[in-house]
């Protein structure tokens, strides 16, 4: 990875930690949920939608800070995310970001919980920080974020995943699966990144290309990582899913072919970030960072 990239991952996710910690710092509920909500969302993580949010801000000459509670908003629904996904009836892991999973500490029902509160928090803290919007494209960006995080996207694609256990699934319901449960939240994040950064109408476009190809090579990585990862640098389990019968890039495809499949995608997304006419060093470093990633 390079010098100046990996400067800017430590330096956002910083931020990031600071701006999380602000977000539900004055929340009123019951101590154990509370807890639980911090646990999970301070535990650390890559924060890698965040940081392609900023990535966009920055591209299209903008101050990255102006997406904070749009980055904020973006990582309390990926933590909900992960902490339904590690659940006994979903993924039921036992390791996530380097620490025991949400269930494991507090319980299922705080766990689930702790979920659902992170997911409502999150559209709280965005609707109330417009960031300096106009009021029509707020809507716009937060219908597209609600669309993109619910059944139409994340949601659907994690309920497809688990309706796809114990099946040989083929590479097209694959693809189904893979576009919903993780491109879309990264598609989400460089939209918004490009409505806080008005980005024309052309850079929208080819920026959505990028970030969908960035999504899946996202994902052919990350079930790669659960066949030959190493789990301390990863901070959770490895072979979950083989243990959960799952189809995968690696189980349809083996690691090589799997491998063949994220260069394909990292080079389409260069491809339609070369279209862009924005900033894109840093956009093109992190498209090789999909492939570099060890974590
Ligand atoms: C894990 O996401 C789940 C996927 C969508 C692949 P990350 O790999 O971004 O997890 P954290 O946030 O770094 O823990
Ligand atoms: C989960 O995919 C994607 C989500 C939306 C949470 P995985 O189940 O492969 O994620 P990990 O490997 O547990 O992080
Ligand atoms: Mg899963
Ligand atoms: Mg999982
Ligand atoms: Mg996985």
């Amino acid at each position: 990875m390079s010098q100046q990239l990996s400067s800017f991952i430590k330096d956002w996710a910083g931020k990031m930690d600071v701006e999380l910690k602000k977000c539900i710092a004055d929340l009123q509920a019951p101590p154990p949920l509370l807890e639980a909500m911090e646990y999970s969302l301070l535990a650390g993580g890559k924060r890698i939608r965040p940081i392609f949010l900023f990535a966009t801000l920055d591209a299209l000459g903008h101050d990255p800070l102006k997406g904070k509670h749009a980055a904020c908003a973006l990582e309390m629904v990926h933590t909900y995310s992960l902490v339904h996904d590690d659940l006994p009836a979903m993924d039921d892991d036992d390791y996530r970001r380097g620490k025991l999973t949400n269930h494991k500490v507090f319980g299922e029902a705080m766990a689930i919980l702790a979920g659902d509160a992170l997911l409502t928090h999150a559209f709280y803290l965005l609707a109330k920080n417009a960031e300096g919007m106009k009021p029509e494209q707020f809507v716009t960006m937060f219908q597209e974020f609600s669309l993109l995080a619910g059944p139409n996207g994340m949601v659907g694609g994690q309920a497809a995943d688990m309706l796809g256990e114990d099946k040989k699934l083929t590479i097209d319901e694959l693809y189904y699966i893979h576009e919903r449960k993780t491109a879309d939240l990264l598609t989400s994040a460089v939209r918004m990144g490009c409505y806080i950064g008005q980005a024309s109408p052309d850079q929208v476009i080819h920026l959505t290309t990028y970030a969908k190809h960035i999504g899946l090579a996202f994902q052919i990585q990350d079930d790669i990582l659960d066949e030959i990862g190493d789990e301390a640098k990863l901070g959770k389990k490895v072979g979950s899913d083989k243990d959960n019968d799952k189809s995968t890039f690696v189980s349809l495809l083996g690691v090589e072919g799997a491998k063949e499949q994220l260069h394909q995608h990292v080079q389409q997304s260069k491809e339609a970030l070369a279209k862009a006419e924005v900033l894109s060093d840093r956009l093109a470093d992190l498209a090789d960072f999909m492939v570099q990633r060890d974590y």
